[in-house]
């Protein structure tokens, strides 16, 4: 199992072609309401669609075990489930011998004598539905605060949106297939991810999330600091490759002059004339929207033909991947994110981070 959070905690379970995946959120206190119809909404986000996700296709449908009775929380822990059903493992077999470069099959092997390949095991990313199940509960509780998080597709391999987005724009996103804002970027991008799988390969892409209604000063400071939190948060995704804040990486290009956000008044009320900073500063907020990216890698299983070792002969050898695998996994990875975020900024404000 595998944990993350403090006041909050989310903690996974499960494996790709065991019985279910799951989790268990603790500290969302007793006699809170959860909309039912709005976590299964977040989990149909994380589905795949059409020829841009992967041919598996599962139900999850989440069943609550314990801590939700009549849709409202008991304080204690929720425990949640959701069932594998379309489970086929004979396309794994040969990864014991042969392990896929760029997935976890070769550190997995030698650390962990019994692991389980099929499906990829634990590092599956169909663990990600529990996560998204417990991150729909994280934004419905944060929502209360008037805190938003919304998440989008900025890129998919060569294909970019260019424009500055808000939170609304983000919303929209869950229209297309692929996340992107506009039709036009969504046809772009599926042309990308389809072009890639049609040749047996993958493409990668990037994420923005955006986080509004933070006041000035949320966050904790050092370790604590809500970008870290943030970042740790992104990491843990699999195929997650990077993380930028505001300008990110651009920022070492510019001068202090133009990077720093200034600040004035309007009407009464304290706002930055920018945002290149994604709205933190000393690991608290600025008042401006919390803004990251989270860069995700091609698929790692891909049918190309690629070189790897043999671990039964002790000789070079090569692998290609049949079978059902997400030609790109950005799009589902929206999702997920967004509930990485909610779940964090949940946490933060339990731990009493509002505001010092
Ligand atoms: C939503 C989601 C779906 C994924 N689907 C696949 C997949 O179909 N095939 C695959 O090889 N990797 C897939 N991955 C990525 C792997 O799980 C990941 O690359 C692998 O565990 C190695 O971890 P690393 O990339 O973080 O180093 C997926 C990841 C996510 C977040």
């Amino acid at each position: 199992m595998y944990q993350i959070g403090e006041k909050i905690t989310f903690t996974l379970f499960g494996k790709s072609h065991g019985p279910c995946v799951g989790g268990i959120l603790s500290g969302i206190p007793s006699g809170f309401s959860i909309d039912m119809d709005m976590v299964a909404a977040e989990m149909e986000l994380r589905k795949p669609t059409g020829k841009i996700g992967t041919p598996r296709r599962e139900k999850d449908d989440v069943e609550f075990i314990q801590g939700v009775r009549d849709g409202i929380t008991d304080g204690n822990p929720i425990l949640m489930r959701i069932a594998n059903g379309n489970t086929d493992g004979s396309k794994y077999m040969k990864f014991y011998e042969t392990p896929r470069p760029g997935h976890a099959d070769l550190p997995a092997l030698l650390k962990f004598p019994d692991h389980d390949l099929r499906g990829s095991g634990q590092f599956s990313g169909r663990l990600t539905a529990a996560i998204v199940a417990a991150g729909a509960i994280a934004k419905q509780y944060i929502a209360e605060e008037g805190i938003r998080v919304e998440a989008f597709t900025r890129s998919v391999g060569n294909v970019r949106d260019d424009c500055v987005r808000d939170a609304d724009a983000a919303h929209a996103s869950r229209g297309f297939a692929t996340r992107a804002c506009t039709r036009e970027l969504d046809d772009a991008m599926r042309t990308e991810i389809e072009s890639a799988g049609a040749e047996k390969d993958s493409v990668g892409g990037v994420v923005e999330c955006i986080i509004t209604g933070l006041p000035i000063g949320f966050g904790g400071i050092w370790f604590d600091a809500l970008d870290s939190d943030l970042a740790r948060a992104m990491f843990g995704i699999p195929a997650c490759k990077g993380v930028e804040f505001g300008d990110g990486f651009d920022l070492t290009r510019m001068r202090g002059s133009e990077s720093n956000d200034a600040y004035r008044y309007d009407q009464g009320r304290i706002v930055t004339e920018s945002n290149h900073m994604g709205g933190i500063v000393g690991g608290m907020c600025d008042g401006a929207p919390v803004v990251f990216r989270v860069a995700f890698k091609p698929t790692p299983s891909i049918g190309v033909e690629q070189r790897t070792v043999n671990l039964r002969t002790e000789e070079d050898d090569t692998v290609s991947v049949e079978g059902r695998h997400d030609p790109c996994i950005v799009p589902r990875a929206v999702a997920v994110v967004e509930a990485m975020a909610a779940l964090t900024v949940a946490d933060q404000m339990m731990r009493g981070y509002r505001w010092n």
